[in-house]
């Protein structure tokens, strides 16, 4: 961590727990003490828990983020969601581009870069997520990919415009290879596609690189964060399976200070 940064402590959800699950999780996140003072906490649940889950974090310091968001605001476009329902229903935050949107999904760089726009015109904050698949880091492109995918956010706008996209932007750095899997990274090769990602954006778009938060994720635990949060470009975690335990997740932002 950069003492210049606020560290960010976020729990992916992913689709798991039902409203009430979702409720009792959100209020025991929201218990955990000591938290450091300018540590941020943020959780995603599933969708149909959003409204609940928002009631009860009402007052607290955990904010709320959706996992995954539709671009057009609204229409007849089945199934999805858009940035300002979400915001109606609560939340400050999105996810975007996570893996498992891309793999399953369909998901691509375009679309991600249409629901940044979606996110930021609404007011939402995204964590934007990137990394490469283990055929990728085999093959040796590992900076490849996440060059292509951290310029596709950008691609096409003028330079004023790209950095108000960054700005407040929240990178996740989750290397697929390392999601579910119990392989989490080295912490050494986090902190370098960390800075790999931080000095891409500042040479294309200069100081915002320094303030913009860029999050590690892939099989984080309450055992492994306080090594991952020391290296200086991880400005904290996107925690998949252990944030499903309060006492493991409580444990982890407490490593962030
Ligand atoms: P795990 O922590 O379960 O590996 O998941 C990471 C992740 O995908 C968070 O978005």
């Amino acid at each position: 961590m950069n003492p210049t940064r606020r560290p960010l402590i976020a729990g992916n959800w992913k689709m798991h727990r039902t409203v009430s699950e979702s409720v009792a999780l959100a209020r025991a996140v929201a218990d955990t003490r000591p938290v450091g003072p300018r540590t941020d906490i943020v959780v995603a649940p599933v969708f149909t828990a959003l409204t609940a889950v928002a009631k009860a974090l009402e007052g607290t310091r955990v904010g709320l983020a959706a996992q995954n968001v539709y671009f057009e605001d609204q229409g007849a476009f089945t199934g999805e969601i858009s940035a300002p329902m979400l915001k109606d229903a609560g939340c400050a935050w999105s996810l975007v581009g996570h893996s498992e949107r891309r793999q399953l999904f369909g998901e691509t760089d375009g679309t991600v870069q249409k629901k940044l726009f979606a996110l930021k015109k609404h007011g939402l904050a995204p964590i934007a997520c990137v990394g490469e698949t283990l055929a990728e880091r085999e093959a040796g492109i590992t900076y490849d990919v996440l060059r292509r995918q951290l310029d596709a956010m950008t691609a096409g706008l003028e330079m004023e415009e790209s950095i108000a996209l960054l700005t407040g932007l929240v990178i996740a750095y989750e290397p697929v290879w390392a999601i579910g899997t119990g392989r989490t990274a080295k912490s050494s090769d986090a902190q370098s596609a960390h800075a790999f990602l931080r000095d891409r954006v500042r040479d294309r778009f200069g100081e915002v690189a320094d303030t913009m938060r860029i999050l590690y994720g892939g099989s984080v635990k309450a055992d492994n964060a306080a090594e991952l949060l020391a290296q200086p470009d991880v400005d904290g975690v996107l925690v998949g399976g252990a944030s499903l335990d309060p006492a493991g997740f409580a444990r982890i932002i407490q490593a962030a200070g």
